[in-house]
Order: structure tokens, then sequence, then C-alpha cells
């Protein structure tokens, strides 16, 4: 899901004279000019020097900043700024104010440039063969699999509890809510405005292993979706990816082959490259490589470890080769990606995995089929990897039979390459 953008909200506010006086004095008046792209791009000269005070001043600031809008609850300003205010002030220390990556910093937190121009470049592949492989059925039972997503299990829903409250997150005890009246209370397994319950959670992994299937695809998003930022930490993280793990490890009998989502991680969408340094989501594949190891073997678990959780395994008793994708190092919400004057067209080298991959596929005589969280073409994705995505794809289009992703809430498919997306549910 998309992450809830707060700085949008400092784009409309006025702020008091504070500690950092002439600075705050400076961003507030960039940020009330801030409307168009130029001036984004001024408004990040301030910020830039309020982030060469320091993380922490940075994030105190923007965190008084936000309260002082009044939109958002004080805990909730406190936290979001908290985690995120440290990734951005590091891109800010590290990039131009009017660069390239400043106008995608602009485009994606807050909203005011349109994404750059695509840096065109053929994506390294080699050539496809003169006789393609002709894919004939030989008329045998076809294959049941289930797909399902974005769980997002919220592991302290609480029953009774309020649903049309003013966090991010509602359906839970809060202790600064306590006491009050509530308003319409939280069912039993779910209500709209809140995540999953556990219950809920566990009751459609029993519906898909009923359901008499070969395997099943899940392509992410196991941590709660609405809280973003706020509240979720890596010790947190780790015990409910691990948790999620074993309960599709014991409520299903079938293997699983998953995916990382953005809210896999901590803070949310926060998935650092390997040229930063300092800061790593290498937790997120260790625990994911331990938690997939019952479906998958040891060559495969190394690749999660290895490739950021991207990994290919061919489904049991098939001809059949999964490539599941980290599409998170193209999503415009991973602040990480800002770090950095310096272009790179396949962070983590996962376009080249799966090139890789698909010609292991197409060299093999298997059919593929890509997962990933993010779709490349949904709007969240830069256009560049989608650009190069893309070109892979064309390139294997024979050996592909069809693209799986989540994300949007929406399962996404796309099949017949040639032809539009199509989006079923
Ligand atoms: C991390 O999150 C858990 C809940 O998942 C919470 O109990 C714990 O206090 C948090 N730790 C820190 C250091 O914030
Ligand atoms: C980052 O990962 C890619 C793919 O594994 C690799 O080719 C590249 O050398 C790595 N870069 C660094 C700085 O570790």
């Amino acid at each position: 899901m998309r992450t809830k953008l707060i700085f949008s909200l400092l784009l409309t506010l006025h702020v008091p004279n504070g500690v950092h006086a002439s600075l705050v004095d400076d961003i507030a008046n960039a940020i009330s000019q801030a409307v168009d792209c130029g001036s984004c791009h001024a408004l990040l000269v301030p910020m830039k020097g309020l982030a060469e005070l320091g993380n922490s001043v940075f994030s105190d600031t923007m965190a008084a900043v936000c309260k002082s809008i009044g939109t958002e609850d004080d805990d909730v300003c406190d936290g979001t700024l908290g985690e995120l205010g440290p990734i951005l002030a590091h891109d800010l220390r590290a990039i131009s104010p009017f660069g390239r990556t400043a106008t995608q910093l602009c485009n994606s937190v807050f909203g005011l440039c349109q994404q750059p121009a695509v840096i065109q470049m053929k994506f390294p592949v080699p050539r496809a063969p003169r006789t393609p492989k002709m894919w004939v059925s030989k008329g045998g039972q076809p294959i049941r699999v289930a797909h399902f997503s974005d769980s997002h299990v919220d592991r302290e829903y609480t029953p009774g509890a309020e649903v049309e409250c003013t966090k991010n997150i509602c359906c839970r005890n809060y202790a600064d809510k306590a006491g009050k009246p509530i308003q319409q209370p939280a069912g039993i397994l779910a209500s709209h405005n809140c995540d999953t319950s556990t219950g809920l959670a566990e009751s459609m992994l029993r519906a898909t292993s009923a359901q008499d299937v070969s395997f099943s695809i899940f392509t992410g998003d196991i941590i709660e979706g609405r809280s973003d930022t706020w509240l979720v930490n890596q010790t947190g993280v780790t015990a409910h990816l691990q948790q999620f793990d074993q309960e599709m490890r014991t409520l299903l009998d079938k293997p699983v082959f998953p995916v990382i989502g953005n809210h896999d991680t901590a803070p949310v969408n926060s998935f650092p490259r390997n040229t930063t340094s300092g800061a790593s989501s290498q937790w997120v594949f260790d625990t994911q490589a331990a938690g997939w190891s019952e479906w998958l073997d040891t060559s495969e678990t190394a690749s999660v470890l290895h490739m950021s959780g991207s990994y290919s395994a061919v489904a049991p008793g098939t001809n059949l080769r999964i490539i599941s994708l980290n599409t998170l190092y193209w999503y415009k919400a991973n602040f990480w990606l800002f770090d950095s004057d310096t272009f790179q067209p396949d962070p983590n080298g996962i376009l080249a995995f799966a090139a890789q991959q698909l010609q292991a596929a197409e060299d093999a005589g298997q059919r593929a089929w890509i997962l990933g969280h993010m779709p490349p073409s949904s709007s969240d994705a830069f256009h560049d990897q989608s650009n190069y995505f893309d070109q892979i794809i064309q390139r294997y289009k024979n050996t592909i039979a069809v693209l799986l992703f989540g994300h949007t809430h929406k399962v996404t498919v796309c099949s017949r390459l040639r032809q539009k997306l199509l989006i079923i549910y």
C-alpha cells in the first residue's frame, strides 16, 4: 500500500518560531512558496541546511512543524518523523538541491515535480533465439494455484476497540484514548478502516489450503499497512514476519512462493541500496531466508540472502520457473533511493538477476512466472527501471507466461504481454 506522505501537509502550514528559529523561518517561507517544481528545489536548500545540523535536529524540527499543523496526533508526528526524518536528512546532505535526484525527491515526497524523463539505455540481454520454442498444450490437467497478497496482519487488532480513531491505524487500544467512549466498536474478526486480525488471516490460510492447489504464491506485505512508519521497528517486524511464515508453514499443506513487500521492513519502505554504507535491510532477507526454507532449497535461500530477497525456483512436479523479485529498489517511497546524485540503472542488480533467470529458463525449455510486490507499471515506480524491466519482459515474452504483483490491493496480473494490464478483483 502507498505510504501516506505526511510531508505533503507541510505545504499548508505556519511554523511557530522554535528552537532553530532562523532555519525554521527559512523553511517556513520556502514551504509557503513551494507550489511547483522550481520552488520545491528551492525549499530543499534550507532543508539541506537543517539536515547539516544532524539527524535529530532535523527530525525534531520537522516533527514540531507537523504538530503545529494539528491534523495528526503528536505521537504520529513524532513517530513518523523519528523514523523517516533521519533518512531524508541523510539524503539531503548527500545530494544537490537542484539535481535530478532532487527532482525525484520533490516528486515522491512533495508531489511538486513530475518524474524526469527516462535515462534511455539499452538493457543488456542476449539475443532472442531465431526459432523460439512453440508452447503447445499437451492436454494435461491444468494446475490450480492460489494467489494471495497484502495480508497486512495487525497483531494488536482488538475486537471492541474504536474503528473511527484519529491514528493511522484503528481497532487498537491506545493509552492516550483509554476511557474515551467508543463510537464504533471493532468486529470480532475485521472492520473497515482497520487491518487484518490474526483470526481473519488464519481463516484465509485455511480456506486456501482447502482449495486443493498445487502451490500458492504470496505477493508480499505481511506487516500491518495503515501504521506506515509509525510504531514499527526491527524487533517487532522480525517477530511478525516469523509469525506469519510459521502460520503459512502450518496452515498450508502445499508449497508457497513468497515475495518481499514494502511493509516487510522497518522503517516502512526502507531498503537501502548496497552502495549506502551504515544502513541495510539484510536482517529482512536473513529472516525470510530462514522463514521460507520449508519451500526453497539451499541455493534458493542463498539467493534470498544475497540477492536482496529475490530468488528463482522450479515449482515441484512442473517445468515452471517461479522468479520472485524484490521490486522495492524501483519504488518511489523508498527514501534511501534519493541518497546519491550518481544514477544507478540497476540498484542491487535485481534487473540483471531477472534477465539471468529468464535466460536460464529459456535455455532449459521452461516457462516462467514473474512475481513481485510493487508492479513496475505502477505510478509508484521509477520510470527508468520500469522502462528497463519492460525491455527484459519484451525480450523474454515467449518464456514468460504471466507476471503477478500485489501492493495495489487489487491483485495485478499481466498476461498477453503486448496488451494492457489486466486487473482482476
Ligand atoms: C518495537 O515494537 C514493539 C511492538 O512490535 C514494541 O513492543 C517495542 O516497544 C518497540 N521497541 C522500541 C525500541 O520501540
Ligand atoms: C551491489 O550488488 C550487485 C548485485 O549483486 C553487485 O553487482 C554490486 O557489485 C554490489 N555493489 C556493491 C557496492 O556492493
